[in-house]
């Protein structure tokens, strides 16, 4: 398969935050904010592979700041590193005064998504191609992470176990 430029992955979203989508002190909901994240990335990984995907992870997500109620959500998203089956893909969300047009990072986050065919068999994506050294930088670092994230994977049995315990009165 041939490299494919990140620039090829880059997906830009906005949304207008409404009360729906707040929480009761007039700010994003976070769980809005996460979902349209989830959306925005996953069209970056399909951009990438040209293949349907699903979201393998969620992590390093941090909710920066908040947004206001009236104002613009402004969603970036790029896949940093691409692996076998896998793709990291970063999100940045900055809000947008509607008024001044000043805009402040709010959320980041890095999600994984998985290449599937229709039967839900694991495929193959196209390697990144890293044009500059900040492509380079970034995935070496993703692929760190990756490591990091598959060893941490299997080890939340006992923090599971205690939330799934029966609770005894
Ligand atoms: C994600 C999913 C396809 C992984 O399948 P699996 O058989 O457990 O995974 P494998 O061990 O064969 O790994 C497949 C790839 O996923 C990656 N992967 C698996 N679990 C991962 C995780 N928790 N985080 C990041 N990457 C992960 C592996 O590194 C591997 O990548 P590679 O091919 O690039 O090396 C499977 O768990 C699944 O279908 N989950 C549900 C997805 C879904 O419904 N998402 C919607 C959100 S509710």
């Amino acid at each position: 398969m041939d490299p494919r430029p990140s620039e090829a992955s880059l997906v830009e979203m906005a949304q207008l935050l409404l009360p729906g989508d707040a929480n009761a002190l007039g700010a994003a909901f976070g769980g809005s904010v996460m979902g349209w994240i989830d959306i925005c990335a996953a069209i970056s990984a399909q951009r990438h592979c040209r293949q349907v995907v699903v979201t393998a992870s969620m992590d390093d997500l941090h909710f920066h700041a908040p947004v206001k109620v009236g104002w613009t959500v402004n969603l970036r998203a790029r896949v940093i590193a691409a692996f076998h089956s896998s793709m990291e893909v970063g999100v940045t969300v900055h809000s947008e005064n509607p008024l001044t047009g000043e805009r402040t990072l709010t959320t980041s986050a890095l999600l994984t998504f998985v290449a599937l065919d229709k039967d839900g068999k694991k495929l193959p994506v196209p390697p990144l191609l890293l044009a500059t050294e900040a492509e380079k930088v970034a995935s070496a670092e993703a692929h760190a992470r990756r490591t990091e994230r598959l060893a941490r994977k299997g080890t939340g049995a006992t923090w599971q176990a205690l939330v799934d315990a029966p609770v005894k009165n």
